[in-house]
């Protein structure tokens, strides 16, 4: 199977877990997508009454374009499970995520779900976080600023890397759907990610970075031998 294929195993473990009238959490990214896709399908076959809250605008659009049933946290408060992709996962199920920019909304919904499973192929799954570069949502009020309070936590935990803004392939700064901008922050090794997480968190303007520490309780990873599921 190739890496798609993988994704796409991984996500149809993850719908034959939902149960009929679940308040559910849709994740961004290509395995989420699958996962939009296949529980679509699922609910052709069978009534299954659920309910999703989507974690990006590009989730939004595909959920409703397959007749999904949607709603926000504003209506729905408190959701069952959010089913979401991830860029690293480490064996304590700590994960980066943000690839897709969508982080902020992911880690509101996984936040306000009683559990949070990730999907992905066996090549997310990693010893040491921190290859993926840690995408970082900040305010762009006063970007130099916040650029120069960001390395100075990064370097109190231990680790050192740029910082990139990310950007369109067409030059224009790639915005949020939130209306900010990242900062991918190329560490190459987080050696205490907790630590890391705590540094940033004290940052003003970071409205909120990719690491994902004690969300996520179960990890359904395909790989060429098949599905591996992992636990905390
Ligand atoms: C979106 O912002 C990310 O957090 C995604 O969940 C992550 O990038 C995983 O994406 P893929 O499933 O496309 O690898």
């Amino acid at each position: 199977m190739n890496l798609d294929e993988l994704k796409r195993e991984a996500a149809a473990q993850a719908v034959a877990m939902v149960e009929p009238g679940m308040r559910l959490g849709l994740g961004t990214g290509s395995t989420a997508k699958h996962f939009v896709d296949l529980l679509a399908a699922r609910m052709k076959r069978e009534t299954l009454g659920i309910i999703g809250v989507p974690t990006s605008e590009a989730t939004r659009i595909q959920a409703a374009s397959l007749g999904i049933p949607l709603t926000t946290l504003d209506e729905t408060p408190e959701l069952d499970l959010t089913i979401d992709g991830a860029d690293e996962i480490d064996a304590k199920l700590r994960l980066i995520k943000g690839g897709g920019g969508a982080h902020l909304r992911e880690k509101i919904v996984a936040m306000a779900s009683k559990k949070m499973i990730v999907i992905a192929d066996e090549t997310k799954l990693v010893e040491i976080l921190g290859k993926f570069p840690l995408p970082l949502e900040v305010v762009p009020f006063g970007l130099a600023a916040t650029r120069l309070a960001i390395t100075r936590a990064i370097e109190a935990s231990g680790c050192r890397g740029e910082l990139t803004i990310r950007k369109r392939a067409t030059g224009e700064v790639w915005l949020t759907d939130s209306g900010n901008v990242i900062l991918d922050a190329a560490l190459g090794t987080i050696p205490a990610p907790e630590d890391l997480a705590e540094r940033l968190d004290s940052v003003t303007a970071l409205v909120e970075h990719g690491l994902f520490i004690g969300i996520a309780k179960t990890a359904i990873l395909a790989t060429s031998s098949g599905i591996k599921t992992m636990s905390v």
